[in-house]
């Protein structure tokens, strides 16, 4: 079980239904060993990307690469893919031992030796001493895992899962995540994940797809996407923010001059690739951005809402234009509702990026 799985390739694969596009035209690279998430809405086609993948859906265009080998136009059985789906999909009358086992079977892999690489997967998913169970025994959290040891057992080049933690409660959830961190860690291989929980997103991936409208809006890690969204979606998708109109003016040297009516001023802003002179766009500022100051310095506000959460609280600010902002910040009991304050930030967290 020490094969990091192969790289895997997609360059302009499609989808179409009829006039419906479910995928556009996909570029993506994947590296050995990698586990890359898809994230994103309903309907953003995480799906149909995963099964475009597996097989199981043919694509409109494009090609498919799995190591070195075309695997557009071959079927999903011959494509050596591991796949985890939401419902678990096992069989509810055998035990765990042949639920996990079927896939060798179907390849006629001797039974001695199936018996032995069931009893590794079953040790490496931490379920020993379970294979004679019958499976409908197991708790939903020890059935994923099986689903998992299925998965594994033959080997994937790519392992895909298709949000797999979904059924499960959300303390569950938690402790499957570790573990399927954990075994990535021991026995990484290449691996395409479905979720649309943004924190799971945040726990196992190397790099994370933001998908919407059937197309990865952004590709990149944790810190990139956080830090350097791509446009106003991946900005309010990823985390809290507050995203203004912005009208940009000029642009140079990575940075735009940009008039925001909110604030009633022009400013020079970090600007994201894609933004243009003329073009309307928003300002980006994450609530932990947000300074209160003391002094009259800054844009005035007034505290309209304070949420306790503890050490942090959140504060609702409005500003004289009528629009009204969140911050985040440590606990500060003598700020409170009905004060007037005065907000800045450190330019290098104000930032204007492309509507879409
Ligand atoms: N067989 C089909 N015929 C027509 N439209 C389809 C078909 N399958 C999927 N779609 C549409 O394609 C879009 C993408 O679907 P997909 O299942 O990939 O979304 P998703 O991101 O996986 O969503 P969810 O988080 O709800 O699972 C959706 O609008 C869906 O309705
Ligand atoms: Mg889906």
């Amino acid at each position: 079980m020490k094969n990091a799985g192969l790289p895997l390739r997609l360059e302009g694969v499609s989808k179409r239904y009829g006039t419906y596009t479910a995928l556009t035209p996909t570029d993506l690279s994947v590296a050995a060993g990698e586990f890359l998430t898809l994230l994103g809405p309903s309907g953003s086609g995480k799906t149909t990307l995963l099964n475009l993948i597996a097989g199981y859906l043919e694509p409109t265009s494009g090609r498919i690469e799995i190591g070195s080998r075309d695997v557009t136009g071959l079927p999903a059985r011959q494509r050596n893919i591991g796949m985890v789906f939401q419902s678990y999909a096992l069989f509810p009358h055998m035990t765990v031992g042949q639920n996990i086992g079927y896939g060798l079977a179907v390849r006629g892999v001797p039974k001695a030796e199936s018996a032995r690489r069931v009893a590794e997967v079953l040790s490496l998913m931490q379920l020993e001493g379970y294979a004679n169970r019958p499976i409908q025994k197991m708790s939903g959290g020890q059935q994923q895992r099986v689903a998992l040891a299925r998965a594994l057992i033959i080997e994937p080049d790519v392992l895909l899962m298709d949000e797999p933690l979904s059924a499960l409660d959300k303390q569950l959830r938690r402790a499957v995540q570790l573990e399927l961190r954990r075994l990535h860690q021991e026995h990484g291989r290449t691996t395409i994940y479905v979720t649309h929980d943004q924190e799971e997103a945040l726990v196992l991936s190397d790099r994370i797809a933001v998908m919407d409208r059937g197309r990865i809006q952004q590709l990149g890690s944790v810190d990139e996407i956080y830090d350097r969204p791509a446009n106003a979606f991946v900005a309010g998708f990823i985390g809290e923010s507050n995203l203004l109109p912005a009208k940009v003016n000029d642009m140079a040297g990575g940075k735009a001059t940009a008039e925001v009516e909110a604030f009633r001023r022009t400013m020079v802003v970090q600007a994201a690739a894609g933004v243009e002179p003329g073009q309307t766009a928003r300002l980006l500022l994450r609530p932990e951005h947000l300074l209160f100051n003391k002094t009259d310095d800054g844009v005035p506000a007034e505290i309209v809402e304070t949420v306790y959460l503890g050490e942090l609280s959140q504060y609702s600010l409005a500003l004289e234009s009528g629009h009204v902002l969140t911050a985040r910040q440590i606990t500060d009991r003598s700020l409170r509702k009905g004060m007037k304050v005065t907000l800045s930030w450190d330019p290098i967290h104000a930032r204007v990026v492309p509507e879409n």
